[in-house]
């Protein structure tokens, strides 16, 4: 009984530990953890809390143990509750008591706080590199399409003719806003939580604008409850990662569509398809359809920090440490996603003469001829009436506009003259629609400018 005790409660251990670890995942903040303590323990010399030998034997330590972490000589084993106990104890193992003079003046609930601003902090950086990457790309094929006609749709039924740099270009606003987003975040999330300590401060004399200045923060958060319960920069920073998530799956679908039997508009490079173990003609577009299905575990994080926030009361409660692994998963989700994403547009062969083919195939052009006749006095009620009588008969026929006599024209409407053919040819309805953001090739190239401008101007931001 007493062995099978002894055993039973050694294995409850084991489970809670097991449950309440969480060295497993927030192992990757180790940099920003050494990093924020570089900073704590300097700034706690400068006050005078800590003598300068126990600062200088304290950075010497934790320098050592992000070189041996890097270099792969110190891993994470042993059984350490988080990055943090780990960090410590693996200090005080080096230099002794100096190491334990390292949390002086703070918790671990405003370092764990730290910690996840410096690393989110460095992400929406490199997550507003990969959109800027993207956009790039999106430029470039906007730079090389500005006559590349095709149709645009509405209801997935072809509509007006557009061109293949207008309708990136819808893209690439989407992915500026995105990375605008994402410097908004940036700066919103900027401000140190160090110092706030368990909750309430603390009685020693802190220099907190000190450590935040080390830090490259913009200035500081100004309630200690707040600045350790807080997690509305990591939901803002996966609703932001949910929204470029949604907008890759957008686009995604559109490629998986294009690049069908159906469609021929567009071809998936091998590298970025796969075969079928069974049917010898297939090329699938896989990786697009893994972009656009990982969307749903980025929507999930979101959603799951969301609902593990609603209910804590204040300040820090362990629930919040569930906010790692669906965070770390859901950046590294859409960090693959651009990457791979970026990679498979860059190799996508547009089949602009498909893409032409179909515009012309689709009666895209109908507007413009009902314009022709409102330009010639019809109202355009009536114009209507008389282009879609043209557009019936075409259908039984099973021929384009462009392709009626001019006597099946004037039978229609007695006001058609030739240079109709003119007036609804793929170049002539794309050309004359030059207002700002259509995609005439006048307009096109003022918004391929600013396009080029505006990312131009993030670099220095
Ligand atoms: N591992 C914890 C987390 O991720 C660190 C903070 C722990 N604080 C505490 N009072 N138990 O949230």
């Amino acid at each position: 009984m007493k062995l099978w005790g002894g055993r039973f409660t050694k294995e409850e251990d084991q489970a809670v530990h097991a449950f309440n670890e969480s060295l497993s995942f927030d192992r990757r903040l180790y940099r920003q953890d050494i990093e924020g303590s570089i900073a704590h323990v300097t700034m706690l010399a400068k006050q005078g809390i800590v003598s300068e030998e126990d600062r200088q034997s304290i950075v010497e330590g934790l320098r050592g143990i992000l070189a041996d972490i890097e270099n792969g000589a110190l891993d994470f084993s042993g059984e350490y509750e988080d990055i943090h106990s780990f960090v410590e104890a693996q200090l005080t193992e080096r230099i002794g008591e100096a190491g334990k003079r390292l949390h002086t003046g703070r918790s671990r609930n405003d370092q764990v706080a730290l910690d996840m601003k410096l690393y989110c902090r460095d992400q929406t950086e490199e997550l507003a590199g990969l959109v800027k990457a993207l956009q790039q790309e999106l430029l470039q094929v906007m730079e090389e399409n500005l006559e590349t006609y095709m149709p645009g749709f509405t209801h997935l039924q072809k509509a007006q003719p557009v061109t293949l740099a207008h309708h990136m270009g819808a893209y690439f606003e989407m992915f500026e806003r995105d990375r605008d987003r994402l410097g908004d975040i940036r700066r919103r999330m900027n401000r140190c939580p160090l110092g706030a300590g368990a909750l309430a401060g603390t009685t020693y004399p802190l220099d907190r604008d000190y450590t935040a200045e080390l830090l490259g923060f913009d200035g500081l958060t100004f309630n200690s409850m707040d600045s350790v319960a807080d997690r509305d920069y990591l939901i803002e920073l996966l609703a932001a990662l949910s929204m470029i998530a949604m907008h890759l799956s957008r686009f995604c679908e559109e490629i998986i569509l294009w690049n069908s039997n159906e469609y021929r508009f567009v071809e998936i490079d091998d590298a970025y398809s796969t075969g079928s173990s069974i049917m010898p003609q297939k090329k699938n577009p896989d990786i697009a359809e893994l972009v656009r299905g990982k969307t749903g575990r980025v929507y999930g994080a979101l959603v799951s920090l969301l609902t593990m926030m609603k209910g804590l009361p204040l300040a820090y409660n362990k629930d919040m440490q569930e906010d790692k692994e669906l965070s770390f998963d859901a950046i590294d989700t859409v960090k693959s996603s651009l990457k791979l994403f970026t990679g498979m547009l860059s190799t996508l062969t547009f089949r602009k003469d498909v893409m032409e083919q179909s515009a012309k195939n689709g009666f895209t052009n109908a507007t413009d001829a009902a314009d022709y006749l409102v330009n010639h006095g019809v109202p355009f009620r009536d114009a209507h009436g008389i282009v879609g009588r043209l557009v019936l008969s075409c259908l039984d026929k099973g021929i384009a506009l462009d392709d009626l006599s001019l006597e099946e024209f004037q039978a229609a409407s007695p006001v058609f003259e030739a240079d109709i053919y003119d007036a609804i040819s793929m170049k002539t309805c794309v050309e004359k629609r030059n207002t700002v953001g259509a995609p005439g090739p006048e307009a096109m190239r003022e918004v391929i400018r600013s396009c080029r401008e505006r990312l131009a101007a993030e670099t220095q931001r």
